[in-house]
């Protein structure tokens, strides 16, 4: 049984992870920013067979506040042995650009805030030798385009520290997954029109996260097809590259 622990519970994807767990009859400790839809969430979980649905409010952001938060967390649910991130900001990459805050704020929002808990969650779990982790960076983290390369550099700076956790944890059974979606319709991506057939729905995304935590797998592409889109993209010749507008 899981004790998951999912940080950005109320994103789309987050919620439709949250709905199979809780099927499944697991504990689930919700750390979010929106009060009142944590507290719809857990009714609703509870209704869906979880075990345990609780909720914790907390700004993510707030790296100053992640040692009383994980605190917190172990106070509330019994030797967790699942985390799940799934908190992040899509920033407008125009306005970033003319902007040394909005660029550093994006990058906290997308890596440092995850980089500061996972620092906490991985101490924890390598005493215990035992747990899983599970990030959602994206496929923009595997190439630097024009069109969003703060918000995919904050992204490929997890994937590399996913890579290094990774290494360190397999040492004593903690598998750690780093999960790259590509394009999923959310609230994140609903100003985006019109969206096409390579857009995919949380609940799809939702499912393919569950299976690669059960298979301790290591990174997995969702819609699997995206491995392949981005082997494409990483694999052009800088010199071609700088010709596109991607
Ligand atoms: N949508 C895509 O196309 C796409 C593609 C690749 C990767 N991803 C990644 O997938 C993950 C889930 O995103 P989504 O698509 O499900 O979008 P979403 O529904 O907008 O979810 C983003 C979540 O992050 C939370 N969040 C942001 N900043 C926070 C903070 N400072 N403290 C606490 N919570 C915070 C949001 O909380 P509020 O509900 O309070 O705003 C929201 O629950 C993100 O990491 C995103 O980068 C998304």
């Amino acid at each position: 049984m899981y004790r998951a622990v999912i940080f950005g519970a109320t994103s789309a994807v987050a919620e439709q992870i949250c709905r199979i767990y809780a099927q499944d009859k697991n504990k689930l400790l919700l750390v979010g920013r929106r009060e009142e839809a944590l507290k719809e969430m857990c009714n609703d979980l509870s209704i869906r067979g979880a075990t345990q649905a609780e909720y914790l409010v907390s700004d993510l952001s707030d790296v100053e506040q992640h040692e009383a938060l994980f605190t917190d967390i172990q106070s509330s649910i019994d030797e967790p042995n699942l985390f799940i991130f799934a908190n992040g900001t899509l920033p407008d990459q125009k306005e970033c650009e003319e902007s040394v805050t909005k660029t550093i704020e994006a990058i906290n929002q997308n890596a440092l805030c995850q980089i500061s808990l996972l620092t906490l969650i991985a101490a924890a779990l390598e005493k215990r030798k035992t747990g899983s982790i599970a990030v959602i960076s994206s496929v923009a983290g595997d190439r630097g385009r024009m069109s969003n390369y703060v918000y995919g550099s904050a992204k490929g700076m997890l994937t590399r520290f996913l890579e290094g956790l990774r290494h360190r944890l397999s040492k004593v059974g903690v598998n750690v997954l780093d999960i790259k979606p590509g394009f999923i319709d959310t609230p994140m991506t609903a100003h985006i029109q019109p969206k096409g057939a390579l857009w995919a729905k949380p609940e799809k995304v939702a499912q393919d996260i569950v299976k690669a935590i059960d298979k301790k797998r290591s990174v997995v592409y969702t819609p699997w097809f995206w491995r392949w889109i981005m082997l494409i993209i990483v694999s052009v010749p800088e010199f071609i590259f700088k010709k596109t507008k991607l």
